[in-house]
């Protein structure tokens, strides 16, 4: 059996869901850096392994987190349906809330924190960024991820997509990932891990709270997809795709 330590923090976060809590209360990467071991990770994140290992054990006896449920046993298809609504539907509804609070904020106070204006171009690049995202996901990935499935589970071949391997359009939804990743990093340091400042007023700090429950979304909802959903897909598709079909 493999030692806790040397285990990545993909495999730990699918075994143990509760554990992206842990995870992401101690600033370590679950999702774009779910490939790193739980050692290599603690370095990284400047945190004791021990410790890490402790409240991750602990966490297992509790209710996984909202939406880190046990995904690597559903459908696939039945995922992606709950990406869109929880995660997707989620970025469309809170964006124009927190572009609402950013104004507000910057007309307030923009000329005593210039880190705001910074934060506002920011979230603007992140948001408009995710919108195209979402639609390649909804308008191509997954429609063909659940006709992958279908003709997976009624023991049937497929013809390719126009794309080739699903391995395509996955690489490029890693790449997007990666920069809404460090798009998302220079937020929460801008914002001093969105800590308003004392005596902020009550529109500050919902903003910085609002800005704080984007990024944790944001964190789950890459988890899904890299560490569960591609994987699984790519997976799939060596039963369903003769490997001569697939352009490489
Ligand atoms: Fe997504
Ligand atoms: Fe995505």
């Amino acid at each position: 059996m493999t030692d806790t330590r040397e285990k990545t923090i993909r495999e730990i976060a699918i075994e143990n869901p509760s554990s992206v809590r842990v995870f992401e209360t101690l600033g370590i990467d679950y999702c774009c850096g779910g490939k790193r071991t739980l050692n290599d990770a603690c370095i990284r994140a400047n945190v004791q392994l021990e410790s890490v290992l402790d409240l991750v054990a602990k966490a297992g006896q509790h209710q996984p987190a909202e939406g880190a449920g046990v995904w690597n046993e559903a459908r696939l298809s039945v995922l992606t349906d709950h990406i869109v609504k929880a995660h997707h539907d989620y970025v469309r509804r809170e964006t124009p809330r927190i572009t609402a609070l950013l104004v507000t904020v910057i007309g307030r106070h923009g000329n005593a924190r210039p880190e705001i204006r910074q934060i506002e171009e920011l979230f603007t690049a992140l948001s408009q960024e995710l919108f195209t995202h979402m639609l390649k996901e909804e308008q191509v990935l997954f429609p063909y991820i659940a006709k992958m499935e279908s003709a997976f589970l009624d023991g049937q071949s497929l013809l390719p997509a126009f794309f080739g391997s699903v391995t395509k359009p996955i690489a490029n939804m890693l790449a997007d990932h990666d920069d809404a990743g460090a798009l998302l990093s220079r937020m929460h340091e801008l914002s001093n891990g969105y800590e308003p400042p004392a005596g902020s007023c009550p529109t500050f700090r919902a903003l910085y709270q609002g800005l704080q429950e984007f990024e944790r979304d944001l964190h789950l909802h890459v988890h899904l997809e890299n560490n569960i959903l591609f994987t699984r897909a790519i997976e799939m598709e060596t039963s369903v795709i003769e490997p001569a079909c697939v352009a490489v």
